[in-house]
């Protein structure tokens, strides 16, 4: 396995795996791995030739006052990890590498970001397009995977790869929960005991909305507001519970036969912000 923080460098290598016929598999991420990010990077190494890693903290996609400065960060172990699942290629650019001054261009995915994560979190997917675009254009990969657990992320890429016609496949791969049913995420190791534990109600609402869409209701607010009800029985600040529709992601007024919606939501415990989402379809 070899480990590249140089762009030139990274290109001759892939161009040259390339140029032997071989498939490139490429799984973006910021480290911190996870059982999360290892299922996508599983699913490459069965899909492809060869498989590139990238992990890089973007500053670009987080606000100020965010946790950029303290997200987690264990390069040994991140290595160690995609080591033993059979990665090729790990990029490791600094900042410098990747955002050289002065740097002045950026990608903006319009609509798409209007609502849930967009909402609160303003500039945060013209920070994740841009760095994505750039990742794509370094590693020139055959497909790309993402995870459903950030679904407007990956729902905004798909746009961006078509509308800037990147001759790259997309895939999305479902959510890895631990056994009690919380999303795995990097950051869930901000949380305390006592929030880990509660943090459980985030899928449970989710179980919930299903569950009560499953039994006949159709009226996205009744449902929203038993999701809220149960979460505020913790100490979960709620930033957003919203039902929007897969394509445009703009919020569902009533619920029809066959449609498939997206029940998604963020709330933060004690200095962590924690996201999850399910896809129903409406029978
Ligand atoms: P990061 O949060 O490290 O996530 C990298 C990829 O792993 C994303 O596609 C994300 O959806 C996926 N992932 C995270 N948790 C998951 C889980 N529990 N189950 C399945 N997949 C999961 O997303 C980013 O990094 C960045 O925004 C990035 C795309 C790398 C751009 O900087």
């Amino acid at each position: 396995m070899k480990v590249i923080s140089s762009i030139s460098r990274l290109r001759r290598e892939v161009g040259l795996l390339k140029r032997k016929g071989m498939r490139v598999g490429f799984v973006p991420t910021m480290g911190a791995l996870h059982e999360g990010h290892l299922s996508l990077i599983r699913k490459a190494r069965k899909d492809n030739d060869v498989v590139v890693v990238s992990i890089f903290v973007n500053p670009t996609q987080f606000g100020p006052g965010e946790d950029f400065s303290r997200y987690p960060r264990n390069f040994k172990r991140d290595r160690a990890l995609c080591k033993a699942e059979g990665v090729d290629i790990i990029f490791y650019p600094s900042t410098e590498e990747m955002y050289p001054q002065p740097y002045r261009t950026f990608v903006e995915v319009e609509q798409l970001d209007e609502y849930l994560c967009g909402r609160s979190r303003p500039g945060h997917f013209r920070g994740v397009c841009s760095v994505v675009a750039k990742l794509f254009n370094i590693v020139s990969p055959d497909i790309a995977y993402f995870g459903q657990k950030d679904i407007q992320q990956a729902i905004i890429i798909k746009q961006m790869i078509k509308d800037l016609n990147f001759p790259v496949k997309m895939k999305i791969m479902p959510i890895v929960r631990e056994k009690d049913g919380l999303a795995m995420s990097s950051r869930n190791t901000y949380l305390s005991e006592e929030e880990r534990k509660e943090a459980t109600v985030l899928y449970r609402s989710l179980c919930l909305a299903k569950d009560m869409i499953r039994k006949g209701e159709r009226r996205p607010g009744r449902i929203i507001k038993k999701m809220q009800e149960l979460i505020e029985n913790t100490s979960g600040r709620i930033d957003y519970i919203e039902m929007v529709d897969m394509d445009s992601l703009s919020p569902i007024k009533k619920l029809k036969e066959q449609d498939r919606v997206i029940i998604a939501l963020a709330v933060w415990f004690g200095k962590a912000r924690l996201i999850d989402n399910i896809i129903v379809t409406v029978r």
